[in-house]
Order: structure tokens, then sequence, then C-alpha cells
């Protein structure tokens, strides 16, 4: 059924759906849930809900309500646990200005905690995962690496400030840069989560007439990362997404392997990736910089050097 107000469905993946309501308003939907990737589980419902209200700030929007969905073990896990991943998400929320209106839950085998969020946003200033023009910088705004970070927690081979690291990043909303690239011309954008650096950037150029750079050594990531991979603590969504985007993607030689696989790493909370005019990143990356977004780098160009495929060079 086609629906003049429908902006973004389910033809063209993306973020999130976007319908319009108005000429000057439309809605954001989106929904995720996830199995715990952190033992602490008011930690883990902080980080949950920063990653489910992404996708909305990487559609250039304002998430406003959420609803809980829970899978609960009710026979065989303690109500407070799921108190504390609930009294974790609800604050993460307040932090974002989200208001709760709502959930379900069901008794499940297993735990799962996620968010379906509604936002708001101009129907002409909707950021899609496509349309990055030649001449563009990509810029990143969190490091690389809590898929293989998180592998290694499960292995108890992860050292405190690793995880310290990586808990921080994913718990951090994707809010403050949002609002920075709002004031720019952006002319694409997408979170970084399951796909990986690689795979959302890929999904960016795919059937388009431009191709990407990734500047290797411009890539921020978690130094421990690089040696969990090296060690082979790799999850199995990184692996398939090697599997899936490598016919994509060409490796100069002078690339380290294991920093491959971190550019292919399945990310949890990962941030932005942001496609715009070079001088304007540049400008941008300072505000960024100022903003305490720190670790924001420029990590890539748009080109028509290498049209519908991504060149990684070293
Ligand atoms: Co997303
Ligand atoms: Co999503």
């Amino acid at each position: 059924m086609k629906d003049a107000n429908l902006i973004v469905g389910i033809d063209h993946p993306d973020d999130a759906g976007v319908y319009k309501l108005t000429d000057d308003l439309a809605l954001i939907l989106t929904l995720d849930f996830f199995t715990p990737i952190v033992d602490d589980p008011y930690t883990f419902g902080q980080i949950t809900v920063a990653n489910s209200l992404s996708d909305v700030y990487a559609m250039g929007g304002t998430p406003l309500v959420a609803m809980n969905i829970i899978c609960f073990p009710e026979k065989t896990m303690d109500i407070s646990i799921l108190q504390e991943i609930l009294h974790g998400g609800v604050e993460k929320m307040q932090e974002a200005g989200v208001l709760l209106v709502g959930g379900h839950s069901v008794e499940d085998d297993e735990l799962k905690y996620g968010l379906s969020v509604t936002g708001t946003v101009h129907p002409k200033k909707v950021l899609r995962n496509s349309g990055a023009q030649d001449g563009d910088s990509l810029i990143l705004t969190k490091p690389l690496g809590t898929g293989i970070i998180s592998t290694a927690i499960k292995a108890d081979l992860a050292n405190e400030t690793a995880i310290a690291k990586a808990v921080t990043s994913m718990k951090t909303l994707n809010k403050k840069p949002a609002e920075l690239m709002m004031n720019f011309r952006v002319n694409s954008c997408t979170d970084i989560t399951g796909f990986g650096l690689l795979g959302h950037a890929c999904e960016m150029i795919e059937g388009s007439d431009v191709g990407i750079e990734i500047y290797a050594s411009e890539v921020p990531f978690f130094t421990e990362a690089l040696e969990y991979a090296k060690m082979g603590l790799i999850p199995g969504g990184t692996y398939r997404n090697e599997e899936f985007r490598s016919g994509m993607v060409d490796i100069e030689h002078s690339v380290n392997t294991d920093l491959v696989k971190l550019l292919f790493d399945a990310q949890t909370s990962g941030g932005l990736l942001i496609s715009l005019p070079q001088q304007e990143a540049e400008t941008l990356m300072c505000e960024m910089h100022a903003f305490g977004i720190v670790e924001a780098a420029i990590v890539g160009r748009i080109t028509r050097e290498n049209p519908g495929r991504i060149v990684i060079s070293g």
C-alpha cells in the first residue's frame, strides 16, 4: 500500500521509519531490544536505552516518548534484577528528556530488554543513511571495539580499564553530537551498531555513484580491543559482517589485519557516522571536541574514485 505521507519505510532500510503528519512535523518510529552485554543490571538498562534512542538521533530527530519491551525469566531470576534494569533505563531516558509512557513484559527463558521509541523531525530535515556526496568527509563520534571487548568480558579476559571505557562509551547518548550536527549541511547520517563501521558505511554508498575511502590510521578505537582481536576474541557478528561485506571492501596491504577486525566489529550503542562537506566537517569536529566528544574523528571521505566500494587506506 502506497501512502504519500510515508517518508522512510521498509522499502529503503534506514535507522527508523518516518511518517509525515503535517508539512512541518513528522514522526520517527523505531524499536530495539537486546540480551545483556554486561553483568550489572543497572548498566545494562542504561546501555540499552542509549542504544535504542540512537536511531532517532541518527535520523536527525528528537526522541519524545518510549515504551519498555521486557522478556524476563521470572522462574529463575530474582525480580530485583529487572527492577535495577528498568531503574537504569528510566534514568537514561530522563537524561535524554524522553518520557516512559508504557510497555509490555512476557516471561521468557532469556532476559531481553529494549524500547519502542517515538520522536519527531521536520519532514525536510530527515537524515538518511544514503545521500552522501562526493567531497564529503566522514565523522565518527565514538571509538570502535565494544563487540570485541564484550566478547573478552564473557571469556573473563577483559581488564577493568577496558570494561570501564567500553561501558562509559556504550551508555553515552548520541544526543550531543546529534544536536551539534543540526547546524551543518549534513548529507547523510547513521549510527554504528551491529553491522560495524564498514557494514554501515557499505549501506551508506550501496547502489550509489560514490564510494568511500576510510583512513585506517584515523579511526578511533579502544587499544585493549586491538589486543583482544589479536587473541582471537572476536564475536560471531563481527565475522558475519566481514563475510557479508568483504566483497565491497578493498584493503591496502599496509593495513593491520587485526585493525580490520575492529572496522568490522559489531558495535553496541556505537557512535554516529556523519557525512558532510569537508570544510563543515572540520568545523563540526572542533565543536564536538569543545563539547567533550573528544574521540570524534574524521575517518574518511566520500569519493567518485571507487563508486559503490570502500577502500581502506593505511
Ligand atoms: Co541504526
Ligand atoms: Co535500530
